[in-house]
């Protein structure tokens, strides 16, 4: 299919991608649900199983969406339709991708809103509980506006002056910010039996469950299964080095979930708080530590800043999947793909945003599903979280990967990652190729399978 480079937009320069694509990686994935992920699976052992699934099957995964981006210079839908022509039920794949970005970036925004609030919550609402905090719902509505809002502004302002820019500017705050709170937890008193939880793993700990989970991880936080990768891809010049992008993108993103648990870990135990709360880990046991500990509502303010400029680089990625498709398939202006698509976007995250309580007896859903819930949730943003955040990625990197290694073929994949030059030698390349077809489309299978019998 002929490609417009001409007129596409692109990365100014291979660090501005390396930012742009490791802001998307690094989220609340890394600060709130790999922590809590640790805290629950034994700490250490976690720790180790993850670390494995994301070199071994997560880069590599990661390798191929990046190709078939560049290659085609499209969103997922036009990257599919460049290899099977517009007819093919493969598109549908390209139209979940689409989707899924759509519908995460909704219940994404909210829960960000809520870090947003919890940076400023000394001034919107100084003594307010988690539950009360998360049921006010213009408060959730206000801030969930706000964060979309700047979701918008930075997209509106393109690829390399908008994005790329903002990535440049907003992860070394991060870096810093994590620093800080790092230095302030581990000199805390009885800092190192946090750290020896975190860091040793109990090999007795690691079961199958705890496999499928590390791997579903692996998958979220790098941002793999919903075609993000394939569309931050399709900005990439041809002559950079696609393995050694990603490899980047994969190391900033490990580096800083190790050291989200770092700055978690510590403070937990120091103040003897329970590390396997799950996801109330971060709104409701983290600003109790803050609060027992010295300096802790700088602290608090820091980590939430944190938090919310995380969380921005990632919402960024998911609102370019969609409005690529737009710009790309419907021949949109930027502008006015980011402020419809966004208008939508808000008004699909208000049943997210009411979920937590402000509904009333709305917000929890077993008037439908029974006390059991669907699929174990009983709220909105937690349905979709399960369905299209967890199980949906599951299925997306399933048929991503089938798709990439057997319908365009990995060695098609494997001389686009050549084109600029690979830091994989020839044997590797083969071996990646190898994986590609075999090994991944597997193990992904696995997790699905996992999803589906209802482990996670
Ligand atoms: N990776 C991000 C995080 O860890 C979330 C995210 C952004 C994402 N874009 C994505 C997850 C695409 C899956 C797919 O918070």
């Amino acid at each position: 299919m002929a490609t417009t480079t001409a007129e596409r937009e692109q990365w100014g320069s291979q660090l501005g991608f390396v930012l742009a694509a490791a802001g998307s990686a690094i989220g609340l994935g890394n600060i709130w649900r790999f922590p809590y992920l640790a805290g629950e699976g034994g700490g250490g052992a976690f720790v180790l199983i993850y670390l494995l699934c994301v070199g071994l099957i997560g880069m590599p995964y990661l390798y191929a969406e990046l190709s078939l981006g560049r290659n085609s210079q499209r969103n997922p839908v036009g990257a599919i339709k460049s290899v099977t022509g517009s007819g093919s039920l493969w598109v549908l794949v390209g139209g979940f991708c689409v989707l899924a970005g759509f519908i995460i970036l909704s219940y994404y925004s909210v829960v960000a809103g809520w870090a947003v609030g919890y940076a400023v919550k000394d001034v919107i609402a100084p003594s307010m509980g988690f539950e009360a905090f998360a049921a006010s719902p213009w408060m959730v509505i206000g801030l969930l506006g706000v964060f979309l809002l700047l979701t918008f502004l930075v997209v509106a302002g393109g690829v390399e002056e908008g994005i790329e820019r903002w990535a440049k500017i907003l992860l070394p705050i991060l870096f810093v910010l994590i620093l800080l709170i790092i230095f302030r937890a581990v000199t805390l008193e009885g800092a190192m039996e946090g750290l020896a939880f975190y860091l040793v793993p109990d090999f007795d700990a690691i079961t199958f469950d705890l496999v499928i989970a590390a791997l579903g991880q692996a998958f979220f936080t790098l941002s793999l299964g919903m075609g993000a990768m394939i569309t931050y891809g399709s900005y990439l010049p041809k002559q950079e080095d696609i393995a050694l992008s990603g490899t980047y993108v994969v190391l900033f993103n490990t580096v800083i979930a190790l050291m989200a648990g770092l700055m978690i870990f510590p403070a937990i135990f120091a103040t003897g708080a329970d590390p396997a709360t799950g996801p109330a880990l971060v709104f409701v046991v983290l600003p109790e530590v803050f609060a027992q500990m010295p300096l802790g509502g700088l602290v608090s303010v820091l980590f939430f800043l944190l938090l919310s400029i995380a969380a921005l680089t990632s919402s960024i990625s998911l609102l370019e999947v969609v409005v690529s498709y737009f710009v790309d398939e419907k021949q949109w202006s930027r502008q006015k793909a980011v402020w419809l698509i966004g208008a939508a976007v808000f008004l699909m995250a208000i049943p997210s945003a009411l979920s937590q309580g402000a509904a009333g007896t709305f917000s929890d859903m077993s008037y439908l599903f029974g006390d059991g819930g669907l699929f174990g949730q009983n709220n909105f943003l937690g349905i979709l979280d399960y369905l299209i955040g967890s199980a949906g990625l599951a299925v997306g990197a399933f048929f991503l990967s089938v798709f990439i290694s057997w319908v365009w073929g990995a060695d098609r994949a494997a001389d686009e990652m050549e084109m600029g030059g690979s830091i994989l030698s020839p044997g590797l390349l083969t071996a990646w190729t190898f994986m590609m077809r075999y090994v991944i489309p597997v193990v992904v299978f696995g997790i699905v399978m996992g999803y589906a019998f209802g482990i996670l």
